[in-house]
């Protein structure tokens, strides 16, 4: 079987081989600009995980001629208006690492008692003749400090509290996790609409 080319728009080999794992089963091969020798980061100006997922699918897709998908996820909590939100990678400023953003938002939080928070992620696709997405979301509970212990994950995983388990994200090794995302719950039902594309 010829295998199909997929562009994603991604600078990311860890999400790349995530991805490649994911969509070769179907009989598709996935690249990422640099493989195509493009230079590749339009501005997220939008202000919702939809809205910058098409900002990334739509111009990979104008400069490639390929079908062409990107991701775009965070954090929302609600009690802070939603935030971050589309700024959870660029929360608190420039320059922060994971855990500066991290404990930022939990300063932010304070003793709120109100913890309720959720990742997202929007997965969009778009090819001369599409341009959809799918929407998935983990729902989980700020917790009140930093866990230092665990070894897993990245980003706000180690304050995000998943009750299912009865664990923090950075808890859970990510093959476990990788059955509840919100990643995996957007890429299921994109891999759902591609499996009956013709
Ligand atoms: P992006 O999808 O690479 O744009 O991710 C945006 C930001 O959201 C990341 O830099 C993280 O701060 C946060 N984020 C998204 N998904 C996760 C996750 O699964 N765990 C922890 N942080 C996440």
């Amino acid at each position: 079987m010829t295998k199909k080319t997929l562009a994603f728009a991604s600078g990311s080999l860890h999400k790349w081989k995530e991805m490649q794992m994911l969509l070769s089963p179907y009989g598709y091969e996935v690249v990422l600009p640099k493989d195509l020798g493009i230079s590749f980061s339009p501005e997220e100006t939008e202000s919702s995980f939809t809205g910058n997922s098409f900002i990334k699918s739509k111009e990979l897709y104008r400069l490639t001629g390929l079908p062409s998908f990107a991701d775009d996820s965070g954090i929302s909590v609600p009690a802070l208006g939603g935030e971050p939100g589309v700024y959870s990678a660029r929360y608190g400023g420039p320059g922060l690492t994971d855990k500066e953003r991290a404990l930022f938002l939990l300063q932010k939080l304070g003793e709120n008692k109100s913890r309720d928070a959720f990742y997202s992620c929007v997965v969009s696709y778009v090819d001369g003749t599409h341009a959809v997405s799918f929407e998935g979301r983990v729902d989980g509970l700020i917790c009140s400090d930093y866990d230092e212990e665990g070894k897993f994950g990245f980003g706000y995983d180690p304050i995000f509290f998943y009750p299912p388990f009865g664990k923090r994200f950075s808890q859970v090794p990510e093959s476990e996790k990788n059955t509840v995302s919100h990643r995996k719950k957007a890429m299921e039902l994109f891999l759902n609409w591609l499996s009956n594309l013709k």
